[in-house]
Order: C-alpha cells, then structure tokens, then sequence
C-alpha cells in the first residue's frame, strides 16, 4: 500500500463457482420466511440506490469489483434496458435486492443477489433466491419484452461470499458448471469510493434560495 490508496488484503486462495439451472423446473422453492417479503422492480434505475444496496449487501461479504467504478459507470450499467434491478422489502424496511440481465442465446444472468446485514440468516435468503430465480426465467413476460424465452439461468458466486451462498443455490436447484481457484487482492470494504458527481463546494448555487429570500 501507498499513501492515498486504501488498504488492500491478499486473499491466498478464493475459489468461484459457475452455476446454472437449465430448466425452470430444477427450481425449488424455499420453505417460507418467517415474515412477508415483496419485490418491486426498478423502474427508475438509479446509480445511487444500486451503488448504496451494493455496499450495504456486499460490504461484509467482500463485494469489491465496482469500488472504482465512477457514477458515469454506475449509470451506464443500471441504465440498460437488458438489466433489471429488483428490491425486496421486508418488516418495512430494505432487506434484499438482486439484479438480473437478459443476455443473448436464451441466458439469463443473475449478478448479484443478497440481502441487507440485519436479514441474513433469518430465513429470508432462500426465498430471496427463489424469486429471483422465477424472475429470471420470466424474462420477456416480465421485463426484458422482445428478448425471447430464457433458456438458461446462470451465476457466479465465490468463497468470498457469505457461507451460506453456495448451499442456497445448490438447494434452489443450482449446479456447478465451472470452479476455479485463484488468488485475488480486494481492497477493505470501508474505504470504498464514492466521488460525488460534482464537487458541492465549488459548483455554482442555484439562485432559488435567494430569489425566495427577497
Ligand atoms: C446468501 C444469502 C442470500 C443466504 O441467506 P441466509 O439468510 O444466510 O440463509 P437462509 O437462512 O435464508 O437459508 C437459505 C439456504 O441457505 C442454506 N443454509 C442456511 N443456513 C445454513 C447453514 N447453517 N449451513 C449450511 N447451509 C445453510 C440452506 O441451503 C438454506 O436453504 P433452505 O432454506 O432450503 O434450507 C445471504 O447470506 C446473503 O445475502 N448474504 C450476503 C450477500 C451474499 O453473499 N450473496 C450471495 C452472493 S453470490
């Protein structure tokens, strides 16, 4: 580490898995939760909601790939109509998200799902993952019109993410496509970036306070 760059861990050894569902009824439903959960998908796609749910989900389990991506590359990514953001609710408050793309061929890829630190390991995750899943095979009804009917629901997960993760897929129904084992250097999770888009000290203040004043 340098002055001015964040701490970084070397992590010997992180293993990643590719898995896949080939047909919507490998799926298996999750018992329950204990508690009602709903799902709204995202229909004003928002750099700034995706990037605060990716640290808020991600923060412990070592999500760290998007840190250096500016607000421009936030945007760029949220803003396809290919990729749809969903956020679960649940007991009034944001529990989960995940984000899901229609990709070419029949795929569809599921990037990231997860729920917020206070609903891990309450009985929600499964049933996140379920919906998700229904979601992603739903494509063209639900989401992604003109795409086509999804042939294959794929993702990757990692021995980074929470322990749980990769039971929950095979348990949905999920199986290992691909694993491979490599080191990787993540930056600590707290200093993540987040350069505002405009510097509020220095861009020119709108009249509007001071009309209302006179
Ligand atoms: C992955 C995640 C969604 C799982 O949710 P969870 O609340 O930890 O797990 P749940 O209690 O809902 O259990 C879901 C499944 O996990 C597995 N699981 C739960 N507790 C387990 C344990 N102690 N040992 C082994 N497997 C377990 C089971 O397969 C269970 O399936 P079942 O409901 O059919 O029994 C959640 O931990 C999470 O969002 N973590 C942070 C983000 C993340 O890692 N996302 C995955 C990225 S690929």
């Amino acid at each position: 580490m340098t002055d001015g760059e964040p701490p970084a861990a070397r992590v010997v050894a992180v293993t990643e898995w590719t898995m896949e569902m080939a047909d919507a009824a490998d799926l298996r439903p999750a018992p329950p939760p204990g508690g009602e959960m709903a799902f709204t998908r995202a229909r004003v796609p928002s750099a700034d909601v995706s990037r605060a749910l990716y640290a808020a989900v991600g923060a412990p389990v070592c999500w760290t790939d998007r840190f250096p991506w500016t607000h421009a590359d936030w945007r760029a990514w949220v803003e396809r109509p290919e990729l749809s953001t969903w956020i679960a609710m649940a007991e009034g408050t944001v529990a989960g998200f995940f984000e899901i793309e229609a990709q070419a061929a029949g795929d569809t890829e599921i990037h990231l799902v997860g729920l917020t630190p206070a609903f891990v390991g309450r009985g929600y995750g499964g049933h996140l993952v379920e919906q998700c899943v229904r979601r992603a095979w739903q494509r063209g009804r639900l989401w992604a019109a003109h795409s086509g009917p999804a042939a294959r629901v794929w993702l990757r997960t990692s021995s980074l993410d929470h322990p749980n993760a990769l039971a929950n897929y095979r348990r949905r129904g999920f199986k290992v496509a691909a694993e491979s084992t490599a080191p990787k250097t993540v930056p600590d999770p707290r200093t993540a970036p987040w350069p505002l888009p405009r510097d509020p000290r220095t861009a020119p203040r709108p009249a509007v306070a001071e009309e209302l004043i006179t």
